[in-house]
């Protein structure tokens, strides 16, 4: 399963980056809203902290399918073909995105809360397709389950599209998708530290430094240790 970031946060990005094996960063028009910076300035210093081979998605906010692609267009233009446009699952959506895949345009299907919204953009030609899971088990209903049915669909109908599970709130939601194997993920920047963030782990490895410390000295490491063999 690949893993992205959901956030627009500079910092947080680089933290996360820096240390964990990210595979790209998605972003929305409410998620660099929350920055409060030039959305354009934010993307290339998002791409640029990807590098060239990270996955960077970002949304088209026309509402209209010919808005729409020519967003497509200037979002691949100025951020590289590794970037992926998102189109909202609306019937607008479907339209710009049967022209986007006419003119050789990723795109990933967004705001999606039911399966077939999943299938029509997998349809399309669309790379991705992006299930809200925490914003549908908000609305009583199981977003997980709603995403392993997309996962099922895409496998099952031989589609050539990939899921990008989005909207968690928890990382058990995350673990119950990568069980089923689905493509990838993406999760805020506290989700993400959240997979290790435990007690009993910050516990075990100040034990094995504390008694390594004892048997030699403060700061012995296994690399002096070996030095004077
Ligand atoms: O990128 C869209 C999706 O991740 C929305 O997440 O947390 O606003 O439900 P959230």
């Amino acid at each position: 399963m690949k893993l992205c970031i959901d956030d627009a946060d500079i910092e947080k990005i680089r933290r996360i980056v820096d240390v964990y094996p990210i595979d790209g960063v998605s972003t929305n028009p409410s998620i660099l809203a929350k920055t409060g910076q030039n959305p354009a300035e934010v993307l290339k210093e998002i791409r640029s902290i990807i590098g060239a081979e990270g996955e960077l998605f970002v949304q088209a906010v026309s509402l209209d399918a010919k808005g729409m692609v020519e967003e497509g267009r200037a979002i691949a233009k100025a951020l590289g073909p590794t970037t992926l446009v998102k189109i909202p699952c609306i019937p607008q959506g479907y339209k710009a995105m049967k022209q986007l895949k006419k003119e050789g345009i990723r795109f990933i299907g967004t705001a999606i809360y039911t399966p077939m919204q999943a299938y029509l953009a997998a349809a399309c030609g669309a790379d991705y397709v992006a299930p809200y899971v925490n914003r549908i088990d908000n609305m009583g209903f199981d977003g997980v389950q709603v995403t392993k049915d997309i996962h099922d669909i895409l496998t099952k109908n031989k589609m050539d599209c990939q899921l990008l599970a989005a909207s968690f709130k928890n990382s058990q939601q995350v673990l119950d998708l990568a069980k089923y194997g689905i493509g990838a993920a993406t999760a805020a920047p506290e989700i993400i530290e959240g997979f290790v963030k435990n007690p009993a782990v910050d516990a075990a490895v100040a034990q094995f430094a504390s008694d390594f410390e004892a048997l030699t000295s403060p700061g012995t490491t296994m690399v002096d240790i070996f030095q004077n063999q």
